[in-house]
């Protein structure tokens, strides 16, 4: 795994941060909404223009279509097998700018300067790239590392609120994932209210907790799937919402994921374990609504979610495996649930 680098001001000193010599060219991927500021204190650090390659921002971005002109940009700007990527942006352009490296004249390296808080707590890390191919979420893709990922939590302070509160879903994941310690703390406070110190205390933590799981299962064959908790339905929602004319936010859909997932685990052993099933469903659910994240869905049928996640990637022979807590510090992975009660835990958000 690449190095990873996380703190303030770091854009400004991105250039004595890793050996670039070796590098025949440097291209920045970004998008349209992320301030110039950030590409100008890059070029400022090197002392030099670099090459930019700027695409249109948003989920509906990450596809095909864009992959295929972010290649063109490489190929007219004469990059070669020793160039370098730079992917400055939220989990839309790391995802996308990793796939478009791993797969460019075979693979040439890249480097993450994550702009989200998402992305910085998650998708920046763990090599996972790709694109959604037609409504399928990160239908195509590939397992590949960056040379490291630089989080400069200054870049935050420019991010639209809903953006921010969104990563939370991830967050709180983590928690789920991990424990109780980390779990009561990004609990404790609402969002807005961490300041930028625990905000890195944050940040911090999460990369943690994904990078021990990633370092022991790169290629998702067991433990990695933990991270999956919440994905199953998240991802299923999220492209559904996507027809609605309100699409919802990667990280709100997990919210709405955690919401179901953790029902679900409780509706598989309701006599043995009601207790602590029910009060971690509680637990999960009152963690979402402190966020400020959605626990309901609108213009969704349960019919079309439950179509959707049989035909999720993840479901080999038709059978889903899902990744359910058990308690706060333990979730299980491949677990089979009959469909009736994948149906009346969905109930739970409609
Ligand atoms: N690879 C992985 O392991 C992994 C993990 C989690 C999520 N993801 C993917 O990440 C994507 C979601 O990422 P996201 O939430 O970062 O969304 P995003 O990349 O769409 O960014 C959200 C918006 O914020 C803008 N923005 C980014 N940084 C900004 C800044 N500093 N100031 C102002 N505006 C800024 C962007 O231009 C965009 O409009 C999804 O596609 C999801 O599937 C991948
Ligand atoms: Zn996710």
């Amino acid at each position: 795994m690449g190095k990873i680098i996380i703190g303030k001001k770091l854009l400004e000193k991105i250039n004595i941060l890793f050996d670039f010599s070796r590098f025949s060219k440097i291209a920045v991927l970004t998008d349209e909404n992320i301030p110039k500021s950030f590409i100008d204190k890059i070029e400022k650090s090197f002392n030099k223009k670099l090459i930019k390659i700027i695409i249109s921002a948003g989920e509906k971005e990450k596809n095909i279509e864009t992959v295929k002109k972010i290649w063109e940009k490489m190929f007219d700007e004469g990059l070669d097998r020793r160039s370098l990527l730079i992917n400055l942006g939220g989990g839309v352009v790391c995802d996308m700018g990793g796939f478009a490296a791993g797969t460019f004249m075979r693979g040439i390296d890249f480097l993450n300067i994550p702009t989200t808080l998402l992305s910085q707590v998650d998708a920046g890390i763990g090599g996972k790239t790709g694109i959604d191919f037609i409504d399928i979420k990160n239908g195509i893709g590939i397992f590949k590392e960056p040379i490291g990922t630089v989080i400069d939590v200054e870049t935050l302070k420019t991010l639209p609120k809903r953006e921010f509160i969104s990563a939370f879903g991830e967050i709180i994941k983590h928690g789920v994932i991990s424990g109780r310690e980390y779990f009561d703390f990004v609990t404790s406070k609402k969002p807005k209210e961490f300041d930028q110190n625990e905000l890195i205390k944050i940040i911090k933590g999460s990369v943690n907790i994904k990078s021990n799981i990633v370092k022991k299962d790169p290629k998702e064959e067991g433990l990695r799937k933990v991270l999956n908790f919440s994905h199953t339905i998240g991802h299923a929602i999220e492209s559904l919402s996507w027809r609605t004319g309100k699409p919802l936010l990667h990280g709100e859909a997990v919210a709405v994921g955690m919401i179901v997932e953790s029902h679900l685990a409780f509706l598989c052993h309701p006599i043995l374990t009601s207790e602590v099933r029910i009060s971690l469903a509680g637990q999960i659910k009152k963690a979402v609504v402190n966020a400020g994240l959605p626990t309901k869905i609108s213009n969704i049928k349960s019919e079309d979610i439950l179509k959707k996640i049989l035909s999720d990637k993840k479901n080999f022979s038709g059978k889903i495996n899902w990744s359910l807590p058990k308690r706060i510090g333990r979730v299980n992975v491949n677990v089979k649930v009959p469909n009736e009660l994948v149906v009346k835990a969905i109930k739970s958000i409609i």
